[in-house]
């Protein structure tokens, strides 16, 4: 059967200044090809390459804030994770944001601080020290998608970031979206799930503080709300703010920082109070049922609490979610449209975030349209990063 996907094809109102052309959201995916942390031709060409393929919104790969502790990596140069910072790069952005305009698309950085998750000694600053909240990486002995001698690794107790660093960290984050809205970007995206920064302030087994910054859900979100009322100064009332939030982390795939749909309420309700426009709900499987008793999805929760256009993503189009793997290969392009349509159809959420699907394949988003057969998925196209 084939799926009627004309509403995602429609546009989206987001604010006075943003309408998207439709509701395919090419989700944020990390490629670590930016030598020196400058993304070249190889990116524009990438990015620009689903614009002129129907993608309504691109939201780029993880971006490092101004902070010389945003991102780790491997160490190789050039693998390095992209900056939104320094002549070169964001010269380099520049450039990325024509393509993708004069391809007819619209295009969000999603802003990066890693936090607990990046390893000590690593990235292009390897002498900067993690960021941790409490100085926890997380709980031991949960279900994680981590290698063993990864978390091995980083399961020692730091110290706590003092209030000196989460300062430097909050003006990281303004500058950073100061110099993404130079460079023409069309909104800022934050990364406020999966464990990384944001995401261990929230989650109450990494932050332990006592401070403001700590305690119940008003002071677990503080530093969140501070960065997203920090970028709203500097980018103005115009530009929109999308925050991706998750329950899950790598560090425990099971983890909650929502118990109830009257918690999600309160943690989304201060993220909207201090600018957010959009929520970008990630999920491994976009249409599990967030909380029992209701089939309503995470994203779905996100917009009926909050009344903010909200993404669904994990899993649009696919037949396997991100960590099933090796059986990942059999994955089976185009499966599941129907599921999603339905719920589109409903309004419980507005944009489909498509992640590996578009990877795998710049066109998924025509094929989306017209109908045409989707490719095989293979994880081998994905890396080839085409
Ligand atoms: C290679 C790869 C890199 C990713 N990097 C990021 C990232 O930088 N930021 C982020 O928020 N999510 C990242 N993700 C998660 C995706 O945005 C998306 O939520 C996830 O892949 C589920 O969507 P899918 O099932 O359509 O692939 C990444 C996923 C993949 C496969």
């Amino acid at each position: 059967m084939t799926a009627d996907t004309s509403l995602l094809f429609e546009p989206l109102r987001i604010n006075d200044a943003l309408t998207l052309r439709n509701r395919v959201v090419m989700a944020p995916m990390t490629r670590n090809r930016s030598p020196d942390g400058v993304p070249g031709e190889d990116v524009a060409a990438y990015y620009r390459r689903r614009a002129e393929n129907d993608v309504g919104l691109i939201v780029t790969e993880g971006v490092a804030v101004d902070h010389p502790a945003a991102v780790g990596n491997a160490g190789l140069k050039e693998f390095a994770v992209p900056e939104m910072f320094g002549d070169a790069a964001l010269a380099a952005w520049k450039h990325i944001v024509d393509g993708v305009h004069q391809a007819g698309g619209t295009i969000f950085p999603q802003l990066w601080h890693q936090g607990v998750m990046r390893l000590a000694g690593s990235g292009r600053y390897p002498e900067a020290e993690s960021m941790r909240p409490s100085g926890l990486w997380g709980p031991p002995g949960r279900r994680t998608s981590s290698a063993a001698d990864y978390v091995e690794a980083m399961l020692p107790p730091t110290r706590a970031m003092t209030d000196g660093e989460i300062a430097d960290v909050i003006g990281a984050f303004a500058r950073s979206a100061r110099n993404a809205k130079a460079a023409g970007f069309d909104g800022i995206a934050l990364h406020g799930g999966h464990g990384y920064l944001f995401d261990v302030f929230f989650w109450a087994e990494t932050n332990k503080r006592t401070d403001h910054f700590g305690g119940d859900m008003a002071g677990r979100a503080r530093f969140a709300t501070e960065v997203i009322r920090a970028i709203r100064r500097e980018v103005g009332a115009d530009m929109p703010i999308m925050f991706r939030f998750s329950q899950w982390k790598q560090q425990d795939f099971d983890a909650r920082i929502a118990e109830t749909p009257d918690d999600l309420a309160r943690w989304l309700g201060l993220l909207v109070d201090a600018g957010v426009d959009i929520l970008d709900a990630s999920t491994r499987t976009f249409d599990t049922p967030a909380f029992e008793g209701s089939d309503l999805s995470l994203a779905g929760w996100a917009r009926k609490l909050t009344g903010k256009p909200a993404m669904a993503v994990g899993s649009i189009g696919l037949s396997k979610d991100l960590y099933q793997r090796p059986s990942e290969e059999e994955a089976i392009a185009g499966a599941g449209l129907e599921r999603l349509m339905i719920r589109m159809e409903r309004g419980e959420f507005d944009l489909a975030g498509v992640g590996r699907s578009l990877i795998a394949d710049p066109a998924w988003a025509v094929r989306a349209r017209t109908g045409e057969p989707f490719k095989p998925y293979t994880v081998e196209a994905t890396r080839q990063l085409y």
